[in-house]
């Protein structure tokens, strides 16, 4: 996710904005610059790449006068990580530098309505209409321009600006998109977040949504968003680095699984509008898409577990055949795979080998693809014919949690607007099901609210050398994601079975106190699932259910209940997955694993 920072003081503005980029590195980002003003005007810097880049164009900051400057990590959204989409964006009469952490939603409206005033662009961003914004709207009053371009913008921002005619001053904007100011002495600051900032302060003001501020070097005022004064009280943080890195959190993948509630609405929100799915990025044309025979998923580890629901889902919904498979098999068995099948190739990183390869094979065979992807301008990104970005943010942790709900998410909104495109689905399912996918936000933070009842749980059930998953149907797709989670950072054995397999081998293993976590939350296949776990029950085995708020029935028979809040079945996963995350993630802490970063694993696997 983009890092912004901001300093005003005394002393040389361009090397303390690259230390506190520096100290945003973790965020993720592909590019990175900064505005100083001096010797009378702004000056940008520019790079792409890694920061050490900018850092040698600046000569480490000194090649950069002046004593007051934003700088910005970016993480591609809108437009490849170029140099010229690179932040900051200056205004077309170079008085306005600006930084932006977010997505302005009505930006191409806006970039239309500026562009018929005369204003010239130089980025593919979302950002740079808020510099011509500003441009468009000051006279003299810098106040009552931030005031009247934030009153024209949509989405969510955090926002850092630097004017020619206030050459000590900072304005620093925050809406749905944390920004924290920094008090100094004699110097203050802003950042994205608090690491940025403890290497100077530790003395900090939360801006909340709506709220703007001005930075001087011996003063901060605080406006609410219609410009009056507001007092706040600064706060003062005792966080270390590494913690502030990971905003408090133990470990990253924690941190990501916190972060699932705005990384699924940055998923959904701007796919809905006036209660469609208005998906970007796809271009299909109607015939072709009236005329497949068949939908192929393909992708690894948790991205194909990910295919695995959206298989549920797309055929429930479409009534078109899906296949999904992992890619390095699909690779290398000759597929028949032609130019009447839509290929869905799905991955966080965008750069995993064997999906890439199964992709490329699968177009040389004339099909047309269409990628589910986190990082923008990824290779797969760029090799498919249709993308649609999960928009997640960096993921740290090896172990996917919001690229795998984000997928699903993407996939469910992907089943509803084919199943609309091809006539399949009534108005009312349709109705129902964007309604769901909305509330997918709000529903998924009650499944953190889990978090101490997981963690409970996973302190009763740390010690045991194997456990089992059953369900069925999408409960099944679930457990397999269950499964490799919990394998993946604890090391624990762990599979994930279809129940109704169960009596086919599998039950052979269920022994005297063997832990079985049964997802039972499909209300129609309910009984067949208590009728499994009377069976492993009967073969000793200790039960945590998995079941709908409201279902006593699973009292009956489980030893521990986690129940998840009620949701059209098509829409359970996530709110499913989220509380096995969280076992996985306690069970590893107890177990004293390295969760971050488990033993033979990385986070993008480049090779064969
Ligand atoms: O970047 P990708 O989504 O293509 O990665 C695919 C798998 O390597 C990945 O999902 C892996 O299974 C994760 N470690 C699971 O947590």
């Amino acid at each position: 996710m983009c890092g912004i920072v901001g300093f005003t003081g005394l002393q040389a503005a361009a090397p303390m904005l690259l230390e506190g980029l520096k100290r945003l590195e973790y965020r993720g980002y592909d590019s990175a610059g900064i505005a100083v003003f001096g010797d009378g005007k702004i000056r940008t810097e520019r790079a792409t790449g890694r920061l050490e880049n900018l850092c040698i164009q600046t000569q480490d900051g000194t090649a950069v006068p002046g004593a007051c400057g934003i700088g910005h990590t970016r993480w591609a959204t809108h437009g490849a990580p170029t140099e010229y989409n690179a932040h900051p964006h200056l205004s077309n009469d170079g008085k306005f530098a600006v930084v932006h952490n977010g997505i302005i939603e009505n930006y191409a409206a806006l970039r239309e309505e500026l562009m018929a005033h005369g204003y010239v662009f130089q980025s593919e961003t979302d950002t740079e209409v808020v510099a011509h914004l500003l441009e468009m709207y000051y006279h003299g009053d810098l106040k009552s321009a931030v005031m009247k371009t934030v009153s024209r913008l949509e989405g969510s921002w955090a926002l850092g600006i630097l004017c020619a005619d206030y050459p000590d001053r900072l304005v620093a904007v925050r809406y749905a998109s944390p920004l924290i100011l920094g008090i100094g002495v004699e110097e203050n600051y802003f950042a994205s977040d608090v690491t940025a900032l403890i290497g100077h302060t530790r003395n900090v003001v939360y801006l909340e949504d709506g709220e703007f501020a001005e930075l001087s070097p011996g003063k901060i005022t605080v406006y609410d968003c219609v410009g009056a004064e507001c007092k706040k009280t600064p706060v003062r943080v005792n966080w270390s680095m590494e913690a502030a890195e990971k905003g408090g959190y133990d470990h990253f993948m924690l941190k990501e699984i916190m972060e699932q509630p705005r990384a699924l609405k940055a998923a959904i929100e701007p796919r809905i509008k006036g209660g469609r799915v208005v998906p970007d990025g796809i271009e299909m044309p109607q015939q072709w898409l009236e005329g497949i025979s068949r939908i192929v998923i393909t992708a690894c580890g948790s991205a194909y577990h990910a295919g695995c629901v959206g298989r549920y889902v797309i055929e429930q919904l479409c009534r078109v055949p899906v296949q999904v498979e992992v890619a390095s098999e699909l690779r290398y068995r000759n597929p028949i795979i032609d130019e009447h099948v839509l290929v869905i190739v799905i991955s966080q990183s965008g750069e995993t080998a064997d999906t890439i390869a199964a992709m490329k094979e699968c177009k040389a065979r004339g099909a047309r693809t269409l990628a589910i992807v986190n990082v923008v301008n990824s290779t797969i990104a760029k090799l498919a014919d249709d993308v649609m970005y999960t928009w997640a943010g960096p993921e740290i942790a090896v172990a996917t949690t919001k690229g795998y709900t984000t997928q699903v998410a993407v996939l469910t909104m992907l089943a509803v607007y084919l199943a609309d495109r091809l006539g399949r689905i009534d108005e009312a399912e349709y109705q129902k099901l964007v309604a769901g996918i909305s509330a997918l936000p709000e529903r998924c933070q009650r499944s953190i609210d889990l978090n101490p009842h997981m963690d409970r749980l996973a302190r009763k059930y740390h010690r045991h050398n194997a456990l089992f998953f059953i369900g069925r149907n999408l409960d099944y797709a679930v457990c397999l994601e269950a499964s490799l989670k919990l394998k993946e950072i604890s090391y624990l054995h762990s599979e994930a079975y279809a129940a109704g397999e169960l009596k086919h081998g599998t039950i052979a293993l269920i022994e005297e106190g063997r832990p079985v976590v049964a997802l039972c939350c499909h209300d129609a296949l309910f009984d067949k699932m208590m009728a499994n776990i009377k069976e492993v029950k009967a073969r000793g085995a200790q039960v945590m259910g998995v079941a709908i708020e409201g279902d006593r029935r699973i009292l009956a028979e489980a030893d521990d209940v986690v129940f998840v809040p009620a949701a059209d079945p098509m829409l359970l996963p996530i709110s499913e997955v989220i509380p096995m995350q969280l076992f996985a993630y306690y069970v590893a802490k107890e177990n004293g694993c390295d969760i971050d970063k488990p033993k033979n694993l990385a986070k993008s696997v480049t090779v064969e």
